[in-house]
């Protein structure tokens, strides 16, 4: 208890806070995270599904991971502690929020300043010529009406680069913070991983599985998303 309200008291008094959310933000929603026992990487190698190379030379395999990846969405919710995230950034609490996650659930539950750093499986585009396609499209595999070329949702796959935009604004959110708050994530991607090592401010590392990345945190909160966050917004409201 003393842990969540050293953290209240951090969000009290932080002129800048940023969160930084993991696969592990959205599990209590229903959707898989990866590398836990439950992950989406315990029973699939990424690099054959989600690598660049892999939507290249093997359409078929990629274009059933995602469209497996799509249904899964279909049933699931931003829960509680998403809608938290929303309501302190309305009370001016939380600057921004930098996530890791394709869901699109910080959105859905309110958050206007977002960094989606491996972008979004809400939307699709031609992988040749980048036009917009629809998921309808993508769903039925057909080819892009503009160049005939592959259609592909727009997340971030395993060899490419983080859009520039996005990882900008998460970065010079965070070089300005007083507080980083980060949440359901093994810190075990690049360049991501790295966010938390470039602000001056105080560090908050909210997981469930703590490994030797939490390394360096100012504090370590050991727990599942939801109920940290459901307790600690207890504390602020009082
Ligand atoms: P990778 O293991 O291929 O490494 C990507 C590059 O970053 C390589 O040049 C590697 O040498 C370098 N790198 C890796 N870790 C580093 C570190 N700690 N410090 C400095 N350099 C480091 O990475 P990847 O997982 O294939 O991802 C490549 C790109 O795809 C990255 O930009 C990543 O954000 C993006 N991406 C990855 C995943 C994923 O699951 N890995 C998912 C979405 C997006
Ligand atoms: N509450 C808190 N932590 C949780 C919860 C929860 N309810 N559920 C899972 N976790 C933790 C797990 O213990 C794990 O350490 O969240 C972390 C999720 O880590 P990963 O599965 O590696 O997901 P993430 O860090 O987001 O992966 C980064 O890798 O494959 C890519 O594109 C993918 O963006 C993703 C990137």
């Amino acid at each position: 208890m003393k842990e969540l309200e050293t953290v209240r008291d951090w969000v009290q008094s932080s002129k800048q806070t940023v969160i930084l959310t993991g696969a592990g933000m959205s599990t209590e929603s229903g959707i898989p995270d990866f590398r836990s026992s439950s992950g989406w990487w315990k029973n699939i190698d990424p690099h054959t599904v989600a690598h660049i190379t892999a939507l290249e030379n093997n359409y078929d395999l990629f274009h059933e991971f995602y469209s497996m990846r799509l249904s899964t969405l279909d049933s699931c919710e931003p829960h509680d502690g998403h809608f938290i995230l929303a309501d302190w950034e309305k009370r001016g609490l939380v600057h921004t929020i930098a996530t890791q996650n394709v869901d699109g659930f910080h959105a859905k539950a309110g958050n206007q300043i977002i960094a989606e750093l491996h972008g979004s499986i809400q939307n699709f585009r031609c992988h040749q010529c980048e036009s917009q396609a629809t998921r309808e499209a993508f769903l039925n595999k057909e080819k892009c009406l503009n160049c005939g070329g592959k259609l592909r949702p727009n997340v971030v796959l395993f060899g490419e680069s983080l859009p520039e935009n996005s990882w900008m604004k998460a970065l010079n959110a965070i070089r300005e913070a007083e507080l980083v708050i980060v949440i359901g994530t093994s810190l075990e991607v690049y360049p991501v991983n790295q966010l938390p090592t470039m602000t001056k401010g105080k560090t908050v590392f909210i997981n469930k599985d703590i490994t030797s990345n939490a390394n360096g945190f100012d504090l370590v909160i050991e727990g599942k998303a939801k109920e940290i966050l459901t307790n600690i917004n207890l504390l602020l409201t009082h």
